[in-house]
């Protein structure tokens, strides 16, 4: 595997990896990352989501979802292969789950890391705390810093104020504070699109003034933007944004990378390594959200037994994106990264 030098980036704690821990979990067979859904209920109705076609605002679950007890199982799997992060990724919003602070006790518990993926439009004191508690890195929805646009972007006039009063609470907290075994535990999400593509570097220059990391792609071909969209920048547009984000980064701030992709900012994704899988809320094994086959469902399967199988199949020395490549390839868009070759 490829060397990388993520030493100067920074990362949030669960995200952290050197690259010897991608590869070492490569070469023992090790789990090193997951993402879970733990409910698919959301209070945002957001233009690109990628998130199956149920109805916003609902207090619905899916017919076909998984039990309490068949995620905890799940995960208790994933700690016995190794596991060192667990990403609470939705399929929703993950604070509309009742139940999610026991989940976050479980997992941290275990001595698993739990970051979580959230609007932030529901996040409280109490929940900071909560937060506090279980270690728990959190990655902020931050798609513009227009409250106009970022509300037309998620539809809903009120997303904007509660959002930021999550971020003020959270840095309050000192959650962007390095410590000792940790540089942040906050980042922001953002997809790099048609209607903020002008705003990506003032974001980004928030993150780094702030010491957040930066989460920022192109869609993942899945959901609402699984077919091509008149919203999405393409992949030469979007190497244009991550170099000019290289440059910003090292003169104004001594960040220096090479990776462009998947994230601009340097920031690799933990969850292509082929020591990562996805459990979904209806309890379909992948990879990860951009991959659209399931490698079984654990109503017939297990974690471990899918994890073992998946891993006769190619791994992913580059920590590329497969996803949005075989996207790229299938829509003509693939360009080279700077050298040379798309990563
Ligand atoms: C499904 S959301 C769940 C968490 C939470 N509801 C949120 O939006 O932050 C998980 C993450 O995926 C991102 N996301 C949603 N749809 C996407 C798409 N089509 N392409 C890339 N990322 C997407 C969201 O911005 C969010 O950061
Ligand atoms: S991206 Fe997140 S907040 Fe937006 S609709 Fe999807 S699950 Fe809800
Ligand atoms: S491989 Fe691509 S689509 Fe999959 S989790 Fe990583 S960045 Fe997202």
């Amino acid at each position: 595997m490829k060397e990388q030098n993520l030493e100067n980036v920074p990362l949030i704690k669960g995200w952290d990896f050197k690259s010897r821990d991608y590869s070492d979990a490569w070469k023992h067979g090790k789990l090193l990352t997951a993402q879970i859904e733990n409910t698919n209920t959301c209070n945002c109705d957001c233009e690109y989501c990628f998130r199956g076609g149920n109805p916003p605002d609902k207090e619905v679950r899916f017919g076909n979802e998984i039990s309490k007890s068949q995620l905890i199982n799940a995960i208790n799997e994933m700690s016995n292969l190794g596991v060192r992060t667990i990403n609470i990724i939705g399929a929703g919003e993950p604070l509309m789950d009742k139940g999610l602070e026991g989940l976050l006790a479980h997992i941290a518990g275990l001595g698993i890391i739990p970051v979580i993926s959230t609007n932030g439009s529901m996040i409280t004191s109490d929940l900071v705390k909560a937060f506090q508690k279980y270690q728990t890195s959190v990655i902020l929805k931050l798609n513009s810093l227009d409250p106009k646009l970022q509300n037309k972007l998620v539809r809903r006039n009120w997303f904007s104020e509660k959002r930021d009063y999550g971020l003020k609470l959270l840095l309050e907290a000192g959650f962007n504070q390095p410590c000792n075994d940790y540089r942040t535990r906050l980042g922001v999400n953002s997809i790099v699109f048609q209607e903020n593509k002008g705003e990506i570097l003032d974001i980004l220059r928030f993150c780094r003034n702030h010491n957040l990391m930066p989460v920022m792609s192109t869609f993942i071909p899945a959901g609402r933007t699984k077919d091509r969209t008149d919203q999405e920048v393409s992949m030469s547009e979007f190497i244009e944004i991550a170099k000019r984000a290289q440059r910003m980064d090292a003169e104004e701030y001594g960040i220096k990378y090479e990776r462009l992709l998947p994230y601009l900012g340097g920031v690799p994704c933990t969850q292509c390594s082929k020591s990562s899988i996805y459990l979904t809320i209806s309890g379909d094994i992948l990879d990860c959200p951009g991959q659209l086959h399931s490698y079984g469902n654990i109503e017939d399967t297990s974690i471990t037994e899918t994890f073992r199988k998946n891993r006769t199949m190619n791994d992913n020395p580059n920590l590329s994106c497969p996803p949005r490549l075989d996207y790229w390839g299938r829509t003509n868009q693939l360009v080279p990264t700077q050298d040379g070759q798309p990563k």
